[in-house]
């Protein structure tokens, strides 16, 4: 079958098998990798992508099914260059470790704090847990990954000049 969707701002138009499910047409066919798989069970939120917006496990949806729809992975986060205040936040608050799960945790996070924006809500960390219960992290990091989303909240972004500095020390 034929599916087109809008993949980070890009049409893309392939041939799929009815069965494919999104997040193999995402690595496999459009080599968009960074959407990681974890559990192929929808388990672990690994392969969280947004589909129209909202954050979805992109194991648990065929590539059919996300038919003209509009698909962010994490490598349309970035834009112009810049970061997204959310992937800025868990540089800085350490929000990851082995990094496997954090472009899921990225995806799902962001979703959750446009959710509460829109609805005037305040987040707080028990909602923060709450919102990301779907996301595993097996380097049991949710800490700082939870410290990394509510400063993001609070748009407490930008700061870690430390970051940069360490960065740019690094031999080219
Ligand atoms: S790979 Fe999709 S939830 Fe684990
Ligand atoms: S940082 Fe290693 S799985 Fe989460």
């Amino acid at each position: 079958m034929r599916v087109t969707l809008t993949v980070n701002g890009v049409e893309r138009t392939a041939d799929v098998e009815p069965r494919t499910l999104l997040v193999h047409h995402l690595r496999e066919v459009l080599g968009l990798t960074g959407t990681n798989v974890g559990c192929d069970t929808t388990s672990c939120g690994a392969c969280t992508v947004h589909l129209d917006g909202q954050s979805v496990k992109s194991c648990t949806v065929l590539a059919v099914q996300a038919e003209g729809c509009e698909i962010t992975t994490i490598e349309g986060m970035a834009t112009d260059g810049q970061l997204h205040p959310m992937q800025v936040a868990f540089m800085e608050n350490h929000g990851l470790q082995c990094g496997y799960c954090t472009p899921g945790m990225v995806m799902a996070s962001t979703a959750l704090v446009a959710e509460a924006e829109a609805e005037g809500r305040t987040l707080d960390e028990a909602a923060v847990r709450e919102g990301l219960e779907g996301n595993l992290c097996r380097c049991t990091g949710y800490q700082n990954i939870v410290a990394s989303v509510l400063a993001c909240a609070r748009g407490d972004v930008g700061n870690a000049t430390e970051v940069q500095v360490r960065r740019e020390e690094v031999p080219a």
